[in-house]
């Protein structure tokens, strides 16, 4: 389906009825990042899995930032009258759920961060960006997606499921060049959000898988730390991709997460 919004079209699938809740994706994906989620959460949750801006269905010409992201999100959220949501993001989609809660705190009714960090970039991950943004200009994302497939999974999903390399692959080489340029500069210019924890006080889940090569699970200990009142789950035998490396044990936990969260 296709929202109008900030002068963009933006591509999003949505399914059940609840809580609702807004899956973001990481770098460089697209909703389909979600579908386990929209799958088995549907008894549960209104679930909605939204394509950011340059990927998928969302057409939109660079800069892009997280903040402009943010926005998105919450443009969204008018378009379909939604007043409140759970923002679940993964790893680039948690940048996002940061700025959300400094922009847009009051339609936020819990977070889910997977698979992320708080902190901003150093000063070697942006010349490391540098380098993937010549290889998408000059190569294509064909050769983001050669370059990126055994970080972006744990070793047990390289191991035992080849379906789950391949469409994460086939994801990655989809991606428009345009788009994965503009999320790689937004990212290289997102703020540190380590200040931001203290601030959040809505019920709040950190994620991450026990083989996560790209951001390591002290990150998560530091999300959650930050956080009042918030938890932390460990999903074993999941790498970057959490949510679909083992999508029965991350519904799960996300699952009991909104259950709470409802009776509150
Ligand atoms: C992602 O999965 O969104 C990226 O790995 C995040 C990043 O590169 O910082």
């Amino acid at each position: 389906m296709i929202a109008l919004l900030n002068n963009i079209e933006m591509g999003y699938d949505e399914g059940g009825a609840g809580v609702p809740v807004i899956f973001v994706h990481g770098f460089p994906h697209d909703r389909t990042l979600w579908t386990p989620q929209l799958q088995g959460l549907t008894v549960q949750a209104r679930c909605f899995a939204v394509d950011l801006r340059g990927f998928g269905e969302t057409t939109a010409a660079a800069p892009y930032s997280v903040d402009q992201y943010a926005d998105d999100l919450a443009g969204f959220m008018d378009v379909l009258h939604i007043e409140r949501a759970v923002i679940a993001g993964l790893s680039m989609g948690g940048y996002v759920a940061f700025a959300m809660w400094r922009r847009h705190a009051h339609r936020v009714r819990g977070l889910v961060f997977s698979n992320t960090k708080a902190g901003a970039d150093t000063d070697e991950a942006r010349e490391k960006r540098k380098s993937l943004m010549t290889v998408a200009r000059e190569q294509g994302s064909g050769a983001i997606a050669d370059a990126m497939i055994t970080g972006m999974l744990g070793k047990t999903t390289r191991a035992k499921r080849p379906d789950i390399v391949n469409t994460v692959h086939r994801m990655i080489s989809s991606a428009p060049v345009d788009g994965v340029v503009g999320a790689l500069q937004a990212m290289m210019e997102r703020p540190d959000s380590n200040s931001t924890l203290g601030s959040i006080d809505v019920p709040s889940l950190v994620v991450t898988g026990d083989e996560d090569a790209i951001i390591p699970i002290e990150e998560a200990r530091v999300i959650q730390a930050g956080i009042r009142g918030s938890s932390l789950e460990v999903i074993t035998g999941a790498g970057h991709l959490s949510n679909l490396e083992r999508p029965a044990a991350f519904n799960h936990v996300l699952s009991e997460f909104l259950a709470r969260l409802s009776l509150e």
